[in-house]
């Protein structure tokens, strides 16, 4: 078998240099080889229970046998579509979306991530309103295509790449009354997460969902719920629009969707936002997009939810989960800033960077994985697969302590860093 070290010197001379160099820094230089659960299990046989859960993507575990067995079924029969034929995964997965979906969303667009998901829904939020200008978030994560990236809030990701697209104002997330202020009849939409995933996993105020569909309604704008990281019972319940009561007019989705097992975005629609789609059939397309093998995986991925219950499983374990960390904030408060979340979306504030580094790699040590948001690298996501046993969750808040004891004693050194 090929020595780890000399896989990431490889990863490191045919990939990505930075990444390489960072990966061995901080010492994660395991090879994933297959999983079950919420375990990777790497080329060594050893196992991690998985915090990071491939960003949100496995809500329903690794390798979960009822998706894959869907999935060599449908492989075996035809795995992408001609594109001049329909296919059944492809119409029946719209049709479990209709059903599943908060209010009359009804029409479903499939393409193959996050960031397309976004991008599509951009595109139909322009074409449906003949408008220009969106309304987006500081500390928002939509993607890293153009469009995506420039609804997006994170300078360090965006600038390098401007011009972007013009006509988006970013808003503080959280504040409906921000968003107020720069609102006009020239705004096509408000793209928005229901809570912020790699902002460093921000719950908004309750109010802050039903305020800005109140906005969109009052000047005829349409909202976007990007829901590629929450969506799928992530947050205790299927879509985290719920929590809320709002429905948005589109609502993106992917990640979970593809059950662990394909890739797979979709944009969900109300019929009053796609109208456009009637005199212009074929004005956003996507060549696997919509693939019957991906379909096929992610109508079982939904029915794996639905019916073993997981956003009830994310509302228990993630509150152990959550109360847990809370206790060892009590306890640790130099290194714990803040505990917050929602089901198995949680997030912990550490005072810098240095600290959240030192964390993961004592965690990593201690086989669990765990990792930074995106846009807050002072915040290190908890988004374990939804299928995490009761003491799956003991053991993760046992290596959080041990780890913790470590790097309590040398906080301050890592704050001066
Ligand atoms: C809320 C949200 N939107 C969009 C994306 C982009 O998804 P992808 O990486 O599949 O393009 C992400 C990815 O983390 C996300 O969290």
């Amino acid at each position: 078998m090929e020595q780890d070290d000399d896989l990431i010197g490889k990863f490191e001379r045919y990939v990505n240099p930075g990444l390489g160099r960072a990966l061995r820094f901080m010492g994660l230089n395991a090879v994933e080889h297959t999983g079950r659960g919420a375990l990777i299990i790497d080329e060594e046989g050893q196992e991690y229970i998985d915090c990071a859960g491939g960003y949100g993507v496995f809500v329903q575990g690794y390798q979960n046998p009822r998706i894959v067995a869907r999935a060599h079924a449908q492989l075996d029969q035809l795995a992408l579509s001609s594109r001049v034929l329909v296919n059944r995964p492809m119409i029946e997965l719209a049709e479990d979306l209709a059903r599943l979906t908060p209010g009359d969303l009804q029409y479903s667009f499939f393409c193959n991530s996050g960031a397309e998901a976004v991008e599509a829904a951009l595109k139909f939020a322009r074409i449906q309103t003949g408008r220009t200008r969106i309304i987006s978030t500081y500390g928002a994560f939509h993607g890293k295509t153009m469009g995506a990236l420039s609804v997006s809030g994170r300078d360090a990701y965006r600038l390098p790449f401007a011009p972007l697209m013009p006509d988006v104002t970013h808003v503080p997330y959280g504040d409906a009354a921000q968003a107020a202020a720069v609102m006009d009849d020239q705004v096509a939409a408000v793209i928005v997460e229901p809570i912020q995933g790699e902002g460093g996993v921000i719950v908004p105020p309750d109010d802050y969902l039903p305020a800005l569909r109140r906005l969109c309604d009052q000047y005829g704008a349409l909202l976007i719920a990007d829901e590629v990281q929450t969506g799928i019972g992530r947050t205790g319940k299927l879509f985290a629009v719920e929590h809320s009561q709002v429905v948005p007019d589109l609502l993106c989705l992917a990640k979970a969707l593809g059950g662990g097992v394909m890739p797979i975005g979709a944009v969900v629609g109300r019929p009053s936002a796609w109208t456009f789609f009637d005199s212009a059939p074929l004005i956003h397309t996507s060549t696997f997009g919509g693939s019957p093998l991906a379909c096929a995986v992610a109508q079982e991925a939904l029915r794996v939810t639905v019916e073993d219950d997981l956003p009830a499983r994310a509302t228990r374990l993630g509150h152990t989960l959550l109360t847990g960390l809370r206790r060892l904030q009590a306890r640790y408060p130099r290194t714990l800033a803040d505990v917050r979340g929602r089901g198995l979306m949680i997030g912990v504030e550490v005072p810098g960077a240095g600290v959240g580094g030192a964390l993961i790699s004592e965690m990593f040590q201690r086989h669990v994985l765990a990792v930074y948001t995106l846009n807050n690298d002072k915040v290190i996501r908890m988004v374990p697969p939804l299928v995490i046993t009761a003491e799956q969750v003991g053991e993760v808040l046992d290596v959080w302590e041990q780890s913790l004891q470590a790097v309590d004693a040398v906080v301050d050194d890592l704050l001066d860093e």
